[in-house]
């Protein structure tokens, strides 16, 4: 057994209401307890015990690790003419993921497994301590198999989206791209695959190729989770709902129909504010939806097309500057939020039980997230109770 005490935490996000004040269950004055990779004890930093090992949060924030439950991290190539001529006035559509497709199908794994890796590694200098990881860029039946077995290296949450775009070779008979995902392709991946994804729009796929999919998904024992609504309304968010899908991703073009349902259901609106950013979009309302009631996870998106970026910081800050989210629903949002949209209870929290995961922040609280916007305020990052990374030796 190896224990690890943070102590002289300056103010301590738990998101664990009993443990302290508010929704995010916050305590002045902290200390946290980790044994094997779990937290054993919270509370005032005058009452904790010694451990095997401390770190010296030195009046430091301590935040839970980021929970990014959409991430678009097994691919090949780069779209950045795609974006300057975006910033110059070009509209984003779906069809610029068949770029992507056709470099992902021509790396070898080895390519692929160092990209994932990297931005693995950069999301956890942004204090993200789990990521969900979607196929979706191979789009046959072996391609896609083998973008699902490199995301599982890296996570549990693995997603297959081979609903994704209707590939090239199938643009004049989308049905039978359909028909290939729901029979060959899900026989195949379902068994490397936690979730069952699709895009649900126009230029990708429609309401009855959404619901075959999904049926197909969940016939093979995978979990729904939904891209919905992010360009246009749609039936995206009814769609998430009916099937009892953990999340409903972008959710961005909603009418008070979908508002509604979502807050009659236990399917998450993540909001995924880097996409409308690199698309120079409108941002979903996020204030809409937390009056209503809904329950909503922040995510970057990752992904080489509309928004390729890791960091969950950026994301808060810009929900709470143009999303209208105060900083403690921003926060909630990106770790507790982040949970939810994966059905997880062990992540998200620090009450004790919880996996140790956690962020020290070099700030007071954690509202700096927000209030300094592209400062690297990530100093440590701490993964099942282990320092995974730190900005400085100094911090021990
Ligand atoms: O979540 N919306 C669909 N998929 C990605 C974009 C993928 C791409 O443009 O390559 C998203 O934004
Ligand atoms: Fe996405």
């Amino acid at each position: 057994m190896t224990s690890l005490l943070i102590d002289n935490i300056g103010s301590l996000v738990t998101n664990a209401p009993e443990l302290g004040a508010g929704p995010l269950g916050l305590l002045n004055d902290a200390a946290l307890i980790a044994e094997d990779g779990v937290v054993v004890w919270v509370g005032p930093r005058s009452a904790a015990s010694s451990a095997d090992a401390r770190v010296d949060a030195a009046g430091r924030a301590v935040i839970p690790g980021f929970v990014d439950s959409h991430a678009h991290l097994v691919f090949a190539g780069d779209r950045t003419a795609e974006f300057t001529a975006r910033m110059s006035g070009q509209p984003y559509a779906a069809g610029g993921i068949r770029g992507t497709v056709t470099a992902t199908r021509a790396a070898s794994a080895d390519q692929l497994r160092t990209t994932v890796a990297g931005l693995v590694r950069e999301a956890l200098r942004s204090g993200t301590t789990t990521m969900e990881c979607k196929s979706g860029y191979g789009l046959t039946v072996e391609s896609e198999l083998r973008s699902l077995k490199v995301a599982a290296e890296v996570t549990d949450e693995v997603t297959f989206l081979g609903g994704h775009v209707v590939p090239p070779e199938y643009a004049d008979r989308p049905d039978d791209y359909v028909h290939l995902v729901c029979t060959e392709m899900l026989d195949a991946c379902g068994p490397a695959a936690k979730w069952v994804d699709v895009f649900c729009e126009r230029g990708a796929f429609d309401a009855d190729q959404t619901r075959a999919i999904l049926t197909a998904g969940i016939d093979r024992g995978l979990q729904p989770r939904v891209h919905a609504n992010q360009l246009g309304p749609g039936p995206g968010v009814q769609i998430a709902v009916e099937y009892g899908a953990a999340s409903a991703d972008h959710a961005t073009h909603l009418d008070d129909a979908d508002v509604a349902a979502l807050a009659g259901s236990q399917t998450v609106a993540t909001l995924l504010p880097g996409a409308e950013f690199s698309t120079r979009a409108t941002y979903p309302n996020a204030r809409r939806l937390l009056d209503a009631g809904v329950t909503v996870a922040l995510s970057p998106d990752c992904n080489p097309g509309s928004s390729f970026t890791t960091s969950m910081p950026f994301c808060i800050a810009v929900a709470v500057r143009d999303m209208y989210m105060t900083p403690d629903e921003a926060v909630w949002a990106a770790t507790a939020g982040g949970a939810r949209a994966l059905r997880r209870d062990d992540i998200g929290h620090l009450a004790v039980g919880a996996s140790a995961d956690l962020v020290l922040l070099d700030a007071p609280s954690h509202t700096h997230l927000a209030y300094r916007p592209g400062v690297p305020l990530v100093a440590a990052v701490v993964r099942s109770g282990e320092l995974a990374w730190r900005m400085s030796e100094d911090l021990r």
